[in-house]
């Protein structure tokens, strides 16, 4: 028993024999001895080395310098390449109105690529703002002229010129549209209340999203051409639907979410309890 304990059962050999390699040294004794001399440091040492992996991960995650959100250019230019990269995903999200390049972090409805956000994130909206088109080929656009627009249109984009300039942070000017003349959005967005003002309408206000909120609110049937004038959650009616959705003209729902994939805002349909999709042309307030 004794000699099972201490030599190798096959060759009757002290089986630490094996482990000697060819410089005469015990596999691991460099190590141990190493260790032993560090004497009270060996746990220390160990557990440094144990951890050094952990260390040089979390000290890469936090100054690696692509992942650290970008500044602002410090004169103020953005252009259209420098805004796509405000686009909420490591930089804050801004878009551009009228030259202006507006901070729209702190906004509820404009996430990274959700909805508004996807659509306008990192983009110049000022002519979607202003013909009020929810299509992805709007943003950016850049070849047209103020005017171009109808008096409506103008109003509406001074609407809008005024939610994004009094809600968020004005954070530089968009280098596309340097030399453009805005005195005329800006004087009609004087006489404009900001967006989702309800008494807008009541006192005076004749134009953009301001007045399409205050009707929603007093229950106007405007068609939501004319800018924001329902909420998640409102009861809604479709009408002047084509073919594909005839037998639904007319049907009430309740209003969920815009889909830019869908192209639409869907409805949760009382009649059949499913998810339709409709322009917003298509939806009013019953
Ligand atoms: C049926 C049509 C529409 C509906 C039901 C609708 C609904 C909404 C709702 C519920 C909000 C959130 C409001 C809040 O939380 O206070 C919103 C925000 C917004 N809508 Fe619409 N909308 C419509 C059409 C449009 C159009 C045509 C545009 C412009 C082209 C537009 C631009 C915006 C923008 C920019 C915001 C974000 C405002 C902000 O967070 O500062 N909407 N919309």
């Amino acid at each position: 028993m004794h000699a099972r304990d201490s030599t190798c059962a096959s060759s009757g050999v002290d089986p630490r024999r094996h482990l000697v390699s060819r410089h005469g040294r015990l596999a691991g004794e460099g190590l141990c001895s190493t260790l032993m001399s560090l004497g009270d440091w060996a746990p220390l040492a160990v557990t440094l080395a144990a951890s050094l992996p952990v260390v040089v991960f979390l000290f890469r995650k936090l100054f690696k310098r692509e992942e650290l959100p970008e500044a602002f250019p410090a004169d103020g230019v953005f252009n259209l390449e420098i805004l796509s990269r405000f686009d909420g995903v490591k930089n804050p999200i801004c878009m551009a109105v009228c030259g202006k390049v507006i901070d729209v972090s702190s906004s509820d409805n404009i996430k990274h690529g959700e909805g508004y956000g996807k659509l306008w994130a990192g983009k110049d909206a000022t002519f979607s703002l202003a013909t009020l088109s929810l299509k992805e080929e709007d943003a950016n656009k850049l070849d047209f002229t103020l005017k171009d627009f109808t008096e409506e249109q103008h109003k509406a984009l001074a609407g809008w010129y005024k939610h994004f300039t009094t809600k968020y942070a004005i954070v530089g000017q968009l280098k596309e549209y340097e030399g453009w003349d805005w005195t005329s959005v800006e004087e009609e967005a004087k006489h404009q209340k900001p967006f989702a003002s309800a008494n807008a309408a009541a006192e005076g206000d004749e134009s953009g999203p301001a007045k399409a909120a205050a009707e929603a609110k007093q229950g106007s049937s405007q068609k939501p051409e004319a800018g924001v004038v329902l909420a998640k959650g409102n009861k809604v009616v479709v009408s002047g639907l084509d073919e594909a959705q005839k037998e639904l003209e007319g049907a009430t729902g309740v209003l969920q979410n815009y889909s830019p994939d869908k192209g639409g805002f869907e409805v949760l349909m009382d009649s059949t309890g499913e998810v339709a999709v409709f322009k917003p042309s298509q939806l009013s307030k019953p």
